[in-house]
């Protein structure tokens, strides 16, 4: 059987399954790859003075893992840079936040180019190569540069923008035209594939080459949706631990017969925080009556702290949620609890469990696997409510949650309103169907799926090389 490489820019499987952060794609990645032979190679992200291309070989909670360091304006250029300045904030729909610097772009070639030679040696002629997200969309070309034939796929995590928005990149193209050198391209989403294939249409002369096939730049690639899933059935089990079920009390005395909202993101402008927390106040306005019996504790994990922008963000939240506080706590109620840590998977589990109502209501997401996580961590006698934005690309999925507009504070107060009051009979039915397809969608599925189009024949129009 072939083994499967996965490359990633993090690596990070959680060494016991009960451990394990925010930030699906090394969650899910850990999960698919436990159960196949193979390795995940990706960055250390330590830095070293002078890049060496040294692999350092482990293995941790199952899986063997590959890590080469960068150089530290690789970490500038490449991490900081190319990829969270220019590309996140673009394909987030956020082009005022987004750098279009050309020393970025060097790096971001230099990275891939790095990475494409280290890996080199590993391969076997029968492996099968899986390349993630947007930090790599170069790969598949720095590997065939260097005579690499095995099949190659790419998976996108996040979302790809409209064409309008990626035409406002420098280069748009040239990036463009690198993704052709993979076998499988998959999106979260329809949409998402809907505007790729908008672009190959319109600004590469491209053309449909049969259901699921995109010709352009002599190469014919097999593109379609993959929406990627948790490990649901490990989620279930980890709401059922000790640890989940200690963290559960402990949040059950907390509450104090008080109904909790719950966030859970990373510290992320993408997230929608701020409105989100505005719009929470909006209810508390809307409806004085509610006031002291509800609290919103949204746990924000601090993440690429060294980019302006999330120190921004950070900045403004701290800002917003101290305002509200100050405005409308009482000497024994504090409207929004407000936490800047991260924590581990099963105590998650029991947070989610103790909460009436999610408000996952991001501005744009590839995917979003908290709302996932969530709806797997319930209490089938008592299961709370999700308020899910239509800019997330569960929302393809999860239509049984509560679906908002997370840019309406109004929309959001009226969810919450009807979140809080929803009766058992309603919770319990919306909740079955969504356990039903986050069972059923899981991440095995997504991998099995995604490992199958790369198993597949290559397409008869051969890739010209
Ligand atoms: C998103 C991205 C992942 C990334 C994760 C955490 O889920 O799609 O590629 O790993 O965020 O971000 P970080 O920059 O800490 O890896």
């Amino acid at each position: 059987m072939s083994r499967l490489i996965v490359v990633s820019n993090r690596v990070n499987p959680p060494a016991d399954p009960g451990l394990g952060s925010t930030g699906g794609l090394a969650m899910a990645l850990a999960a698919a790859l436990r159960e196949y032979s193979g390795v995940w190679f990706g960055w250390s992200g330590e830095t070293t003075e002078h890049f060496t291309g040294q692999i350092r070989m482990q293995r941790v909670g199952g899986v063997t893992i590959a890590l080469v360091d960068l150089e530290e304006q690789d970490r500038l250029e490449y991490y900081n840079g190319y990829a969270n300045k220019t590309l996140w904030p673009l394909f987030h729909y956020r082009t005022d936040l987004t750098s279009y610097e050309r020393s970025f772009d060097e790096g971001y070639a230099r990275v891939n180019r790095r990475f494409a030679e280290t890996l080199v040696p590993l391969l076997e002629p029968d492996d099968l190569i899986w390349v993630h997200d947007y930090h790599l969309i170069p790969m598949a070309r720095e590997l065939r540069k260097l005579g690499v034939k095995n099949r190659i796929g790419f998976f996108l995590h996040i979302p790809w923008p409209a064409r309008r928005l990626l035409t406002t990149l420098p280069k748009h193209r040239a990036l463009v035209e690198t993704l052709f050198d993979y076998d499988v391209i998959g999106f979260q989403t329809e949409d998402n594939r809907e505007a790729f294939e908008d672009y190959v249409i319109h600004e590469a002369h491209g053309s449909v080459a049969g259901p699921g096939r995109l010709t352009a730049f002599d190469h014919t690639v097999q593109v379609d949706s993959f929406p990627i899933g948790i490990d649901a059935q490990g989620f279930i089990e980890a709401a059922k631990s000790d640890e989940a079920t200690q963290q559960f009390d402990r949040m059950q005395t907390s509450l104090a017969g008080r109904r909790m909202v719950l966030g859970v993101d990373r510290l992320d402008y993408s997230k929608g925080l701020e409105e989100r927390f505005l719009a929470y106040e909006q209810f508390l306005i809307d409806h004085p009556e509610q006031q002291e019996d509800v609290f919103l504790l949204q746990i924000a994990t601090p993440s690429r702290d060294e980019v302006e922008a999330y120190q921004e963000i950070r900045h403004r939240l701290d800002g917003v949620a101290g305002r509200i506080n100050g405005e409308f706590a009482t000497v024994d109620w504090v409207p929004i609890r407000y936490v800047n840590r991260g924590y581990r998977r099963d105590q998650l589990a029991g947070i989610y469990r103790a909460a009436d109502v999610a408000l996952v209501t991001p501005l744009r997401d590839g995917m979003n696997l908290v709302a996932k996580e969530f709806v797997a961590a319930q209490d089938p006698e008592d299961p709370g409510v999700l308020i899910l934005s239509r800019f997330a690309g569960a929302a393809d999925q999860m239509t049984d949650a509560v679906l908002v507009n997370p840019f309406s504070r109004e929309d959001m107060s009226d969810a919450i309103r009807r979140a809080l009051a929803m009766p058992l009979t309603k919770r319990r039915m919306r909740w079955e169907r969504l356990l039903e397809g986050v069972k059923r969608d899981d991440v095995n599925a997504w991998r099995d799926r995604f490992v199958a189009a790369l198993r597949g024949p290559p397409p008869e129009a051969a890739n010209g090389d």
